[in-house]
């Protein structure tokens, strides 16, 4: 290129490109000086003058369209802000329950020149997003999730501590309404064979135990938990002729307890040391012949299903609103904790009662899902770890039994506990307690 150039200049002077730029640029000078020469034209364009000229002028046009639109008290205004590249201002519409950002629920954009409104959210998008806040406001006025600044819950009606010797379902109708914040109990054992069982049949036993939970679901707090101990139910078989069968009470109880109410949280799997489950004698058979079908497990473990009574409601709202700040302290799990589903707890025995909770189990269950001072509620008490555990951890109980000699035991070990504790227990039938030098009849 720069060869040819060379060689063009010593032919026939300057170069053609050269020519044609300097005649534009004199074309160019020529045009400039005509356009600042004429009086016709001003050298500067000035802005046409803005309607809008701050934010309150924005505030009063969308407040006035709002108005036409029978919207005006149904949503509050963000601050307008200007769009200096389109001249535009746009002003955000917001859930007036809201203390943050979440509620924005659409938005206006005025033409800051003309003042025109030039777009905005369909009207019946505004109004099903207010509708679709409104619902998810609780009563304290919050949308959920955003607690901060949420009034505490009043304090549930106070029940000192418990034991009562009668039938669950009814003593629980007697119960106030949110009186009590965590149940937690295994049911009674269902012996499948008609000579030995209380019930109809395995339905009706779901049925017994529907009632029951139904009781509970009604006296719990809302969003708190109901935790159940069960395990399939071995029904040996009646000759050797039949076989035997295993009843899947976890799995047949956890559709009573959805159809209920009660929201499936978690399924804690009790892992006992092995050999805990070889006196069921499953598993012999196939030890012995090995024969493929014949296998059965051996059961070392047993549920423990978690589930929380209904709510829209977050749990942090339980912990933020809870009504006493102190107690939600007191209660935090520090340290070592349960990182799995899997608790290895060794099952514990009594001499009066044939299936009583280890107190590691309960201690677990009630440091996760109890706050201190709250009420723990066990219809099926049996000897009464619950109530005693409770006691241990500064909680309240309602232990509910229905066989004599069991609530007799209860009431005899509860007492020990009580005494050392310094805690006040009320019992009921009162005559089941000798009166006291003062003439009453208390547990301590
Ligand atoms: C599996 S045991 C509970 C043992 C308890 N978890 C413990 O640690 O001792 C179930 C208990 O429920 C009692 N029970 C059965 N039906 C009942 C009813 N309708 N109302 C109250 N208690 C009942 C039984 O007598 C039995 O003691």
């Amino acid at each position: 290129m720069k060869q040819t150039n060379e060689k063009h200049a010593k032919q026939k002077g300057p170069l053609p490109y050269a020519t044609k730029r300097n005649k534009i640029s004199s074309r160019i000078r020529e045009q400039a000086s005509a356009y600042l020469s004429s009086p016709k034209i001003s050298r500067k364009k000035t802005p046409p003058k803005d309607v809008i000229k701050n934010v309150e002028k924005a505030r009063t046009l969308v407040l006035a369209w709002l108005d036409k639109n029978g919207l005006r008290d149904a949503v509050h205004l963000g601050l307008p802000e200007i769009d200096d590249r389109k001249n535009v201002w746009r002003v955000g519409l917001k859930y007036p329950r809201s203390s943050n950002g979440n509620g924005l629920v659409g938005e206006v954009i005025l033409d800051a020149a003309s003042g025109d409104l030039c777009q905005h959210t369909e009207i019946a998008i505004i109004k099903s997003r207010l509708l679709k806040l409104a619902h998810e406001t609780d009563e304290n006025g919050v949308v959920a999730g955003n607690y901060e600044k949420t009034k505490r819950q009043s304090p549930p009606p106070f029940l000192p501590n418990k034991i009562v010797l009668g039938d669950a379902a009814q003593v629980l109708s007697e119960l106030p309404l949110n009186s009590v914040q965590l149940v937690f109990t295994s049911p009674p054992y269902f012996n499948a064979r008609p000579e030995y069982t209380e019930y109809l049949d395995y339905q009706e036993y779901l049925d017994s135990l529907r009632r029951v939970f139904l009781r509970c679901h009604e006296v719990m707090s809302e969003g708190r938990f109901l935790v159940v101990n069960t395990s399939p139910i071995l029904v040996r078989r009646i000759s050797r002729q039949t076989a035997s069968r295993r009843l899947a009470l976890p799995f047949d109880l956890h559709h009573v307890l959805s159809n209920i109410g009660f929201d499936f949280v978690d399924d804690i799997i009790w892992v006992k040391p092995e050999g805990a489950g070889w006196a069921t004698g499953r598993g012999r058979r196939f030890a012995a012949d090995r024969h493929p079908l014949q296998y059965k497990a051996v059961p070392v473990t047993e549920y423990v299903m978690v589930y929380r009574k209904q709510t829209e409601k977050l749990i942090d709202w339980n912990i933020r609103t809870h009504h006493d700040a102190e107690a939600v302290q007191r209660s935090k799990i520090e340290g070592k904790y349960d990182v799995t589903n899997i608790w290895r707890i060794t099952p514990a025995h009594h001499k009066d009662h044939p299936a009583i909770f280890p107190e590691e189990l309960v201690e677990k269950v009630i440091r996760y899902y109890s706050f201190v001072g709250d009420l723990v509620l066990d219809p099926f008490a049996g000897s009464g770890t619950v109530g005693r555990v409770a006691l241990k951890m500064s909680r309240r109980f309602f232990l509910i039994e229905n066989e004599a000699k069991y609530f007799h035991n209860m009431l005899k070990e509860l007492a020990t506990v009580a005494k050392t504790m310094r805690q006040e227990v009320l019992c009921e039938p009162e005559e089941a307690l000798e009166p006291n030098e003062a003439g009453q009849r208390e547990l301590f």
